[in-house]
């Protein structure tokens, strides 16, 4: 049995928190899709820890660890993270598995992926310059290099081949960086990554599947940066919703059970592109701050508004969620008034659809008002004790959604989640 948590919006709704939560509940945590791109903050031991792909749930050590088919892995980012959990005493021999059949991020590729975000100027997406798009774009251009290929004696002749055509289109954008210590880095990281559980991870996740184990798939970035649903070309390059799942571990539709959607009590994105609700005046800088809203992976500030109803019922239609947790809602503590998008103003006209591009037209976001609690809510630790503004708050999203909303994080600690129920 499976199930699925990721995020609802444009990333960094808190899935590294609810992760580690939940995955003590769970035999297996299992990443599917995006890479280094993705930044998820737990707290172990009081210390503030970021994974980027190592799944939330290694500080656990009776669930195990696996970085599925669908990701895209750079070895060097790898071995820093593994440097980092190994020094709280996790035994990474023990709970880390990796497919054979994930794709590896090679140095050029972080190259091309900076000319590329060069070339587009103005129009540039905001990376996060991990080399993500090009890596999958050679995975789907039927040109990628795997972890599987590592044990292979072909694999310098394979890496040199790839290379030669990177650098032809390197040159073509004159980027002449030197990537000479980049490459130094990348090959003694794959000696690191060969020492590492490396398994077939389709039968790997499916043998635990079929002894009744728990697994959870954890989702990387969000839903509104998915490259086929999200707001494009403003997007990451992987499919990030529930579907992604079968195709990034190598499991039936039918193994999934719960999707957990996870959406911030507001809103933020960060990196270029449409963003209907967005702030940009002291009220965003207030969710700024109170929030701490710099990227976990490029520490870039995020782009802060209004939670919006037709990007989260978007959400939750493609993803079929089946329960909701709202996250940082005691970053709402400290305001007088609060408010929710339900519709879109589009030519005059109103619309709750998710329009097919977001770009070249003029969005005015359709605003319920809601009175602030002003009460600190981060000690509080049951539903009941919440103040009523905010249950009413609460309940609107849950009505609007048609989901329950199970549990409300309070904080970032471990301890600050609310049951709902
Ligand atoms: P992820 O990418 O979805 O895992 O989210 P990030 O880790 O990038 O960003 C979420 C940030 O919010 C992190 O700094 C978390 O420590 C923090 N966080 C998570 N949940 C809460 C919460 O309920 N309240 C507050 N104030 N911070 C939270
Ligand atoms: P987590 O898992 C927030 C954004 C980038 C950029 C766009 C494309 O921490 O929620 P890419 O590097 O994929 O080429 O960037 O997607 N982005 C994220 N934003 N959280 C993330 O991951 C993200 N991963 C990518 O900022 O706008
Ligand atoms: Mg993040």
């Amino acid at each position: 049995m499976v199930d699925v948590l990721l995020g609802l919006q444009w990333g960094d709704e808190g899935k590294g928190k609810i992760v580690d939560f939940f995955a003590k509940d769970y035999d297996m945590i299992a990443r599917f899709q995006g890479g280094p791109n993705a930044g998820h903050t737990l707290y172990v031991q009081e210390k503030k820890i970021v994974l980027h792909q190592i799944p939330s749930g290694v500080f656990h050590s009776n669930t195990i660890n696996l970085i599925g088919s669908g990701v895209v892995l750079d070895p060097v980012v790898l071995k820093k993270e593994c440097d980092l959990v190994e020094s709280f005493g996790v035994d990474l021999r023990k709970n880390l598995f990796i497919s054979e059949r994930t794709h590896l991020i090679l140095p050029t590729h972080r190259a091309l992926d900076k000319a590329s975000e060069l070339s587009k100027g103005n129009q540039k997406i905001g990376s996060t310059l991990k080399g993500i798009g090009p890596t999958y774009m050679d995975k789907t251009g039927r040109n990628g290099l795997r972890v599987g290929d590592l044990m292979d004696k072909s694999f310098i002749t394979n890496y040199i081949k790839l290379r030669l055509k990177h650098q032809r289109i390197l040159d073509s954008h004159s980027f002449n960086e030197d990537i000479h210590e980049w490459e130094e880095e990348f090959f003694e990281a794959v000696e690191f990554l060969k020492s590492l559980n490396i398994v077939n991870g389709e039968y790997f996740v499916n043998k635990h599947i079929n002894e009744g184990k728990k697994i959870l798939a954890e989702g990387a970035q969000g839903s509104m940066l998915d490259v086929d649903f999200g707001t494009f070309p403003f997007v990451t390059s992987s499919n990030t919703i529930s579907a992604a799942v079968c195709n990034g571990l190598g499991i039936a539709p039918q193994k999934i059970r719960e999707v957990m959607g996870v959406s911030k009590a507001y809103c933020t994105r960060v990196g270029s592109g449409p963003f209907p609700t967005e702030l940009e005046n002291e009220t965003g800088e207030k969710l700024r701050s109170i929030g701490s809203e710099f990227g976990a992976t490029t520490g870039r500030p995020r782009r802060c508004g209004w939670i919006d109803l037709v990007a989260l019922n978007y959400a939750c239609m493609i993803n079929g969620v089946t329960k909701l947790i709202l996250t940082k809602a005691d970053v709402l503590d400290a305001f007088d008034e609060l408010k929710i998008c339900i519709a879109y103003k589009i030519d005059g006209k109103e619309t709750t659809q998710m329009p097919f591009q977001m770009s070249r037209i003029k969005i005015e976001p359709i605003l319920s008002t809601f009175p602030g609690w002003n009460k600190d809510t981060t000690n509080v630790k049951s539903f009941s004790g919440l103040p009523e503004k905010m249950k009413t708050y609460v309940e609107f999203i849950n009505k609007e959604t048609g989901v329950d909303i199970h549990y409300i994080s309070n904080g970032p600690g471990r301890d600050q989640l609310i049951s709902v129920n």
